[in-house]
């Protein structure tokens, strides 16, 4: 392949063993970078938020594996299953700090947990701009209106109402 060849496209003029030689008077093309940043661009473009909300999703799933089977396993089937379960039973649980600390935190992930995954189909699913919006304001409503009512009553759940 004759040197001509070799350089062609390039615009680079070429010495005799077909290296590159620019210099002031045969400059180097200027290549365009491919997301050219414009007076719109956000100034940061790039957040860890999604990475640390996927992660989330895996942690909490996995904590609330236990949570919830342990729960379940309580609730529906030792102790002569469901039909233990009334106003003395719950009374009895919540004096205790352990099964205090075991519902709040199963209401605090399965909340965080449901909220952020329907947060993600609503962002996949949902098309117009406002359609999300309200939606997830809904959500979010929603959500931390069940956590506050929810930790509000195992703190504050009476044994002796009338
Ligand atoms: C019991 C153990 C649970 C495990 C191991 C678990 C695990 C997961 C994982 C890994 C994801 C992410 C899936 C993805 O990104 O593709 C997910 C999504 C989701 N989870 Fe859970 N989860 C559990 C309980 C719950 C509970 C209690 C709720 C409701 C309160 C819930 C609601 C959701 C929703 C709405 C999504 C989003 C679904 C989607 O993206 O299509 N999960 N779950």
């Amino acid at each position: 392949m004759s040197t001509e060849t070799a350089n062609a496209g390039t615009g680079a003029a070429g010495s005799a063993d077909g290296e590159r030689t620019y210099s002031v008077d045969n400059p180097a093309p200027v290549i365009a970078p491919p997301r050219a940043r414009t007076g719109k661009t956000p100034k940061a473009t790039r957040g860890n938020f999604e990475m640390h909300t996927w992660l989330f999703m895996r942690l909490s799933g996995i904590v609330l594996v236990v949570l919830v089977l342990g729960h379940l396993l309580i609730q529906l089937v030792l102790d002569g299953g469901v039909t233990k379960i009334g106003f003395a039973f719950v009374a009895g649980r919540w004096a205790s700090p352990f099964w205090q600390v075991w519902d709040l935190l199963m209401l605090w992930l399965a909340m965080l947990h449901g909220a952020n995954g329907l947060r993600t189909v609503v962002n996949d699913y949902a098309e117009r701009d406002n359609t999300r919006f309200w939606l997830k304001m809904l959500l979010y409503t929603a959500t931390v209106f069940t956590v506050l009512l929810g930790t509000l009553v195992i703190f504050t759940f009476d044994p002796n109402i009338r």
